[in-house]
Formats: C-alpha cells, sequence, structure tokens
C-alpha cells in the first residue's frame, strides 16, 4: 500500500529542488502517493486568497507527514510568514536541523557534527508587533514555561537517544531575565529532573557565536528558542559548505513538514541551477522519520541507499555551482539515481 505525503513545491527555486527530490525518493522504488498542494505565492498565483489554504492545512494534518520546498512571504505585505503559520497551526514544535562536514565538500572546519534543535512557535516569531506612534515600534517575545519545557525535553530526549553527549542552550539572559531567563530555567529544570545522563551548558548566544566559529567542534546538540535557532542554523550552514546542504524537520505530536534550511533563492530562481541536496537530505530524514513513527524499515533502507549515493557523488566531484562543481539541479538528480 502507498504512503501518502503532501509535496509542497512552494516559491522560487522550490519547484525545481522538489521535482528533483521527488524523481531521487521514487528512484528508490519506495511507494510513496504525493499528495500536491499550494503554499506560499505559488498559492496566490493558483488563484487561492491565501499563503497558507486550509486545503493544504488540512491535507498536511490528515497525511501527518510533509515535503515542503521555500516559501517567498512578500516583506511587508501585511501577509503573515508561511512558515511561521505553518508550524504555528500544526504545532510543529520542534525544528531539528542536523549540520555535518559532507563528504569531498573542504570547508575551512573538520569535525562539524551538530545537531540545532529549536523552539519553533514562540519568542519574537509570534509576530505580535504594535506601531506605537509613527516613529516607534515594538515587537513582543513571548515565552511560557510549557513551550520551554517541551522543547528542552524533546532535545534532551533527542540527544540520548542518538547517543549524543552533551546539550549547549543558547540564550540571552542577561538582558532577557524573564524570557530568556524562562526559558534556560525550563531547559536546567527539565535537565536535572529527568536528563542527568545528558551533558549540560548554558551560553551566551553572542559568546556561543564566536565560539562556534572558533571551533565547532566543541558543539554537539544545539537548543534555542526561535529567533536564535533560525540566526544560528545559516551560521551553522555556513560551516560545512552552505545552504544547499543543509537538511531540518519541524516535528509535532501529530505530524511533520521536512524542509530545507534555506529560503527561495531569489538570486538563482529558475535557472537550473539550485542545489537540490538539502531538500533531497530533508527527504532523508523524512524517510527515517517514517520508519521510526509507522515502523516500517523499508523507509530506512531507501535513506540508506541515497545518503551512499550522495556521499559518494560528492566523492567523485559531481555537484552543483554552490559547491565548486557544474551540475544542473537535475543533473545532480540523475546523478544520484545513476548511484542508487
Ligand atoms: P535564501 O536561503 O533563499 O538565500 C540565501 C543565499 O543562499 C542566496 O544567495 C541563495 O542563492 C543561496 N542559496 C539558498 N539555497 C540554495 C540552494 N539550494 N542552492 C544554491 N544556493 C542556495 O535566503 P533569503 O535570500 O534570505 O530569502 C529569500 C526568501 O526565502 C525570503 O522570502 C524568505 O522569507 C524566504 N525563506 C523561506 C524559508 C522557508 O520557506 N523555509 C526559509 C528562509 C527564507
Amino acid at each position: 500500500m502507498s504512503t501518502k505525503v503532501v509535496l509542497i513545491s512552494g516559491d522560487g527555486i522550490g519547484p525545481e529542488v522538489a521535482v528533483a527530490t521527488r524523481k531521487v525518493l521514487d528512484a528508490t522504488g519506495v511507494d510513496i502517493e504525493w499528495i500536491e498542494r499550494h503554499a506560499g505565492e505559488a498559492a496566490l498565483r493558483a488563484g487561492e486568497k491565501e499563503l497558507l489554504p486550509a486545503s493544504t492545512l488540512d491535507m498536511i494534518a490528515e497525511c501527518g507527514v510533509a515535503l515542503k520546498g521555500p516559501c517567498t512571504t512578500p516583506i511587508g505585505s501585511g501577509f503573515r510568514s508561511v512558515n511561521v503559520l505553518l508550524r504555528k497551526t500544526l504545532d510543529l514544535y520542534a525544528a531539528v536541523r542536523p549540520v555535518r562536514n559532507m563528504h569531498g565538500v573542504k570547508t575551512r572546519y573538520d569535525n562539524v557534527d551538530i545537531v540545532i534543535v529549536r523552539e519553533n512557535t514562540e519568542g519574537l516569531y509570534v509576530g505580535i508587533e504594535n506601531q506605537l506612534t509613527p516613529q516607534v515600534a515594538t515587537s513582543i517575545k513571548l515565552t511560557t514555561e510549557a513551550a520551554s519545557r517541551r522543547i528542552a525535553a524533546f532535545a534532551f530526549r533527542y540527544a540520548r537517544e542518538r547517543g549524543r553527549k552533551k546539550v549547549s542552550v543558547f540564550h540571552k539572559a542577561n538582558i532577557m531575565k524573564l524570557t530568556d531567563g524562562m526559558f534556560i530555567r525550563c531547559a536546567r529544570e527539565v535537565h536535572d529532573a529527568e536528563f542527568a545522563d545528558v551533558v549540560y551548558e548554558e551560553m551566551i548566544i553572542d559568546a556561543a557565536c564566536m565560539r562556534m566559529v572558533q571551533d565547532p567542534s566543541r558543539f554537539d546538540v544545539i537548543l534555542a528558542e526561535n529567533l536564535y535557532g533560525d540566526i544560528m542554523s545559516d551560521l551553522c550552514a555556513g560551516l560545512v559548505g552552505g545552504l544547499g546542504v543543509t537538511p531540518g524537520s519541524n516535528i509535532g505530536e501529530k505530524g511533520a513538514v521536512f524542509e530545507a534550511v534555506h529560503g527561495s533563492a531569489p538570486d538563482i530562481a529558475g535557472k537550473g541551477i539550485a542545489n537540490p541536496l538539502a531538500l533531497i537530505m530533508s527527504g532523508v530524514m523524512m524517510l527515517n522519520w517514517m520508519t521510526q513513527t509507522r515502523g516500517d524499515a523499508k523507509f530506512a533502507a531507501a535513506a540508506t541507499r541515497i545518503k551512499r549515493a550522495y556521499d559518494s557523488a560528492l566523492d567523485a566531484g559531481e555537484r552543483t555551482g554552490d559547491l565548486g562543481g557544474s551540475l544542473s539541479t537535475m543533473g545532480f538528480a540523475d546523478a544520484l539515481i545513476a548511484r542508487l
């Protein structure tokens, strides 16, 4: 029986990398029934009134899983970010973003193997902003104990289940004493009560950035609230070859949406040169998650084959322009398929 997965191509380079990813996943023989739905500017172009139509949300809720390309949120148009809204509405509270050195991709750093666990529903991203006077605006940072405890428990559990040793919490509680203060207090309490076997450390975000670029190998799992996790994700992507190689997932109790860290990359959209690997790797994460949650080993087996294919392709110098190669988006996907 086939497994239903919602496919949202998104905007900009989204459709290019989505079609390449779908082709690679299908080539493994896993029987996925892709159900295409719109989000982002693509939804408006398709005649929807919202960037995130109810039909898209309903289908993700029904299937419990989606693979999503990046969506453009028009700046200053009155629309809320599709991504923020999607994560909030479906309560996809944990963003999990692994960052590792890639085979054959030389960067300034070796031994990078970090997983960022980002709180996905609160912080400044709740978008509560007020124009007090024409010259003065505010933005409210929301932090709750419930969400802080939930994401902390997720990060510690993730670390324990995967044999990782340390969770570092990034914060600015010296300045934001109530909000970030609550975030780290909850993390500390959850750690001490249930996860004392995992090494725990707290680090002020500015110092953490400095240490990260000095020696990323000292970090293992990073726990952060929404904004810090977002910024840290791109910073860490830069350590291992850029946004073309950093996958991600948004996990909730009732389902998950898998998407690359990168955005819609308008500067290269339509040229057929975007690196599809970040979304392909997100697809690999999705297949592993499907085995974990649905107990069917065939998905993880397909994930392993794709991973071997891209490791060996990169080793052989088969890559897109962002990694110094010359393959097109689909050329890279085809190179992987030839190696499956
Ligand atoms: P971006 O990630 O789209 O692009 C940053 C830079 O990285 C650009 O130079 C781009 O060409 C490059 N890049 C990104 N992905 C690449 C890939 N797969 N292969 C090769 N090069 C790649 O970030 P930017 O420019 O800040 O945002 C553009 C739009 O994307 C905005 O509307 C933003 O709101 C949206 N966005 C959406 C996200 C999502 O849907 N999850 C996440 C981040 C941004």
